[in-house]
């Protein structure tokens, strides 16, 4: 598994986006396992493979991108962000993670189901990233909503690209970690 933990990278370039079946249902099986309080198990995983959906959904992600952009102009946010080609996201199939609102630490379980679904698509050499940009705005996160006519008990927090990668994962560039000294504290 820590093989998997450090193979895994955000990649963001696709040829191919059609993941078989029996993958998908792996990888799903995988998320499916993760931690929750009592079990609730306060997600669900909408897997997009249509195209027109993508298309909308990468509108978003590049509305998104120019909000942020603006935001930056006027010095509200300081937060990096990628200049990107995002034609990636019409290519690969897009996984909706959502958490049901109402349950507590939904949002953290699907973050640990997500991590098990990411780690597992690696594990089968498929490529996954994690994104939060098509979600970050009220407006693009209630389009993000009707697109998989999301009922209102639950909420979108980010979304992953999964698909077929150019390259093997360990040819994509580690972007540098803080060292261990500055994140562990034994106290
Ligand atoms: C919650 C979350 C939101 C993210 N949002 C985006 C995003 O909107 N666009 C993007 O290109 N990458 C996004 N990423 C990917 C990160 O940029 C990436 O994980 C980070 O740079 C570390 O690289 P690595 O995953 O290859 O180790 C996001 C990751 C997480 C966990």
């Amino acid at each position: 598994m820590l093989a998997e933990i450090k193979k895994r990278r955000a990649i963001r370039e696709y040829y191919d986006g059609k993941i078989p079946d029996k993958d998908m249902e792996g990888i799903i099986n995988s998320a499916l396992m993760a931690p929750s309080p009592f079990n609730a198990q306060p997600w669900k995983f909408y897997v997009v493979k249509d195209k027109q959906k993508k298309f909308r959904i990468r509108n978003i992600y590049d509305d998104s991108t120019k909000k942020i952009q603006l935001y930056k102009k006027l010095c509200l946010t300081r937060v990096p962000i990628y200049e990107q080609d995002t034609s990636f996201l019409e290519i690969a199939t897009l996984i909706i993670p959502c958490y049901e609102i109402k349950t507590s630490y939904a949002r953290d379980s699907l973050a640990m189901a997500v991590q098990n679904l990411m780690l597992e698509a690696t594990r089968r050499n498929i490529a996954t990233v994690c994104m939060g940009r098509p979600t970050r705005f009220k407006k693009q996160r209630d389009q993000m909503r009707k697109i998989i006519q999301l009922e209102n008990s639950h909420d979108i927090p980010y979304i992953i690209a999964i698909g077929y990668a150019p390259k093997p994962h360990e040819e994509y560039e580690i972007p540098e970690r803080k060292p261990i000294k500055e994140i562990m504290v034994q106290i």
